[in-house]
């Protein structure tokens, strides 16, 4: 795939609004709020990209994956795209089906019941650990535990360099971000990433029946091909962790900044499923990805050129009045499972069922020993993708 040309367009709403300052990434919602009302899309004058930050423009461009390929990378610069080439993630048609069935089987709900038990005991040990302590780091004592050990086991991955996995999942998606700064200095962390997808992720260094030796089985079998065997170890190994991590530290400050929303789950742990949901709505902790689009495409009157790059913005398509009323608002009652916090159409999270049941744990495990949860130390991470935080101290009562 050649590298995609940008054209300016004609006829579309412009604004100069730059969604990776550091301003703009710790407080995005006014600026998307002003992106969504200037119209279905708009031209990021600074980006020379098209911004989606609308529910329906969100959901159109995923659906219609045969106009905004993946398959050119979906990240916001050149040299990741190259990077990622063939991984799940970044394939489109046949070869994404066929990879993303390999992906998938350990990820279906069927096969994740036979974890169930596992996470919750996990997540309950754990809960009784840190409120024993009365206080803990919410972003890392409790949120670090679920997909570092019990995940990361699954995955198979060899123990050595095992633990550079948080900050090279972390650095992964900074580099999905335009060519800033911040994408340009994770890159050298990135490149030893995909160093030990390839050389340790191998046959007799994976833990047998591992999810990772499985994507070797398969290639075996014909199901997919040999060369896309390193790269789809990403698939695994970029969004098992971060994302998870992130949500359940945006879970906890959401409840200490609403304890009647806590209240309301502990009195009825029935609302858990629909909280997590809620809590990925609101604080979507993959904010955007991009897609190159094909073919000119007209999206409610304006027309996406062939050749330009569309960012979808899955955190401005969650916070859309036009979607969820009173948008802005955390509210564990209502119904969210419309939102775009783990995509739609083909692409769509293949780990969501194992996220949900992961986060869903620790909320159970916490509303039966927490009252209260008092944030006195926080701080959020400046990243170019992924929304959370990197230090969450909180004491419980
Ligand atoms: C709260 C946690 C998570 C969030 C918010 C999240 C979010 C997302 C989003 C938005 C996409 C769509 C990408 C696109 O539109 O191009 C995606 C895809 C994906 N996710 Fe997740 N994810 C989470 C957890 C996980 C976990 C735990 C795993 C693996 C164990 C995982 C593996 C993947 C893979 C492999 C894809 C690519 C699927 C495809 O291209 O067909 N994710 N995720």
């Amino acid at each position: 795939m050649t590298a995609p040309t940008r054209s300016r367009p004609v006829g579309v709403p412009e604004s100069d609004f730059d969604p990776y300052t550091d301003e703009a990434l710790l407080d995005p919602w006014p600026g998307y709020r002003r992106l969504r009302e200037a119209g279905p899309t708009v031209w990021l004058s600074k980006y020379e990209m098209f911004a989606m930050t609308r529910h329906s423009s969100v959901r159109r461009v995923l659906e219609d994956w045969q106009t905004f390929s993946s398959a050119y990378g979906v990240m916001m610069n050149d040299e990741m795209n190259k990077v990622l080439r063939g991984n799940t993630l970044c394939s489109d048609g046949e070869q994404h089906d066929a990879q993303r069935r390999v992906v998938i089987r350990p990820l279906r709900p069927l096969s994740l019941r036979a974890l169930h038990d596992q996470i919750t005991a996990e997540a309950e040990q754990l809960v009784e650990r840190l409120v024993t302590k009365g206080s803990f780091d919410a972003a890392t004592e409790l949120a670090h535990h679920l997909p570092l050990t019990v995940v990361s086991n699954l995955i198979g991955l060899p123990e050595e360099g095992r633990e550079q996995m948080l900050l090279w999942a972390s650095e992964m998606f900074n580099c999905f971000g335009p060519a800033n700064e911040r994408t340009v200095s994770a890159f050298p962390v990135l490149q030893q990433m995909v160093s030990y997808a390839s050389t340790q992720a191998v046959r007799g260094k994976l833990k047998p029946g591992s999810w990772a030796e499985a994507i070797h089985d398969a290639a075996d079998r014909g199901e997919i091909s040999p060369e896309a065997v390193p790269v789809m170890m990403i698939d695994y190994m970029g969004p098992s962790l971060d994302t998870t991590i992130f949500a359940i530290s945006s879970a906890v400050e959401l409840f200490a900044r609403h304890p009647d929303q806590w209240d309301l789950v502990r009195q009825d742990p029935s609302l858990v499923a629909g909280a997590v949901e809620e809590v990925i709505r609101l604080e979507a902790p993959i904010q955007d990805f991009s897609r190159y689009a094909v073919s000119d495409y007209d999206l409610d009157g304006v027309t996406v050129p062939a050749g330009s790059r569309a960012i979808v913005f899955y955190g401005a398509a969650n916070r859309d009045e036009r979607e969820f009323p009173d948008p802005d608002r955390f509210d564990v009652r209502r119904n969210a499972r419309t939102h775009m916090g783990f995509g739609a159409g083909p692409h769509q999270c293949v780990g969501m069922t194992l996220a949900r049941l992961e986060i869903s744990a620790l909320l159970i495990a916490l509303a039966k020993q927490v009252r209260r949860f008092e944030v006195t130390s926080s701080q959020r991470a400046l990243h170019n993708i992924l929304r959370g935080f990197t230090r969450l101290e909180v004491s419980v009562s």
